[in-house]
């Protein structure tokens, strides 16, 4: 539904839909832990997005409209689109997104954008996908997506989180994405994940900075050192992990690309508060 309408909600009397939005139904809602979510919402025919882009959501009701940016964690061509969120205690907006319920209605703005997508790279042997938290989400949507592997060899998807509970989401999506009928067979074969904890004990522990550094990333993948000839970066998380990854990527050789000017990384940060 679009333009200024009214629609009925489950537990509410209607809900006013603001011009230029999206109004879609919520399909789905997992919790990973008290900070963690996903949800999948229904998909307007119209939407069109580029697999790694962002669109700013919201919630009817509020007193004040509050949208924040938010990562498609769906590839291209899913029916659904989901996204996975952070719960900010007294975040403007994730207070209230926190609590949604099936059937209640989520706002999306109608214009996607970013820079995380696949056009914005120069060819490449390799890329890295670095993500630190709900940083994974545009990665989530790119491993889904058959461009990436038919543009890459291989696919490297590291995910640093403080504690092992936070890498569910990573953990499942790497699960399910094995037995896809459509990227399964790219993904068993091109695709490496490579999670990490900084705040508990497990198997790889550390910071992707510092792992790469000390140069254990690249001993425990088998590949040699990151060059601006094979390996091209992804990245997304705090602005304080983009402000270091991306120090180290240019220490590496590699130079920052747009959408105007595809380069051999690219940066996103993770926005919501
Ligand atoms: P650490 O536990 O050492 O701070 P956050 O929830 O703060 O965004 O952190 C998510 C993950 O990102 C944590 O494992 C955290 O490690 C790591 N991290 C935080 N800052 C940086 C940074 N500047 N560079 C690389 N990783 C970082």
């Amino acid at each position: 539904m679009q333009g200024n309408a009214t629609r009925p909600q489950i537990g509410t009397a209607e809900v006013h839909i603001p011009s230029g939005v999206f109004a879609e139904t919520v399909t789905e809602i997992q919790h990973y832990t008290d900070r963690l979510f996903r949800f999948r919402i229904s998909r307007p025919p119209s939407f069109r997005f580029r697999s790694g882009e962002f669109v700013m959501i919201g919630l009817p009701n509020a007193e004040r409209q509050v949208y924040r940016a938010y990562s498609i964690a769906s590839p291209a061509w899913d029916e659904q689109i989901e996204f996975f969120s952070i719960k900010v205690p007294d975040g403007p907006l994730t207070e209230h997104l926190r609590k949604i319920r099936v059937g209640d209605t989520v706002l999306m703005r109608k214009k996607p954008t970013g820079t995380l997508v696949n056009d914005a790279l120069l060819p490449g042997r390799r890329v890295y996908m670095f993500s630190t938290g709900t940083g994974i989400a545009p990665f989530a949507s790119l491993v889904r997506d058959p461009e990436t592997y038919e543009k890459f060899d291989e696919v490297i998807l590291t995910h640093t989180c403080r504690e092992v509970a936070e890498l569910a989401y990573g953990v499942e999506l790497v699960r399910d994405l094995r037995e896809d009928p459509l990227v399964g067979d790219m993904a068993r074969r091109q695709l490496r994940h490579y999670p990490t904890v900084t705040r508990e004990p497990f198997p790889v522990m550390g910071r992707i900075t510092d792992l790469m550094a000390s140069g254990k990333l690249f001993a425990d993948l088998g590949v040699p050192r990151i060059s601006p000839e094979e390996d091209r970066g992804m990245i997304c998380g705090s602005m304080a992990m983009l402000r270091d990854t991306k120090e180290m990527l240019e220490g590496f050789g590699l130079i920052e690309g747009s959408n105007a000017q595809p380069g051999s990384f690219v940066v996103e940060r993770a926005f919501v508060d």
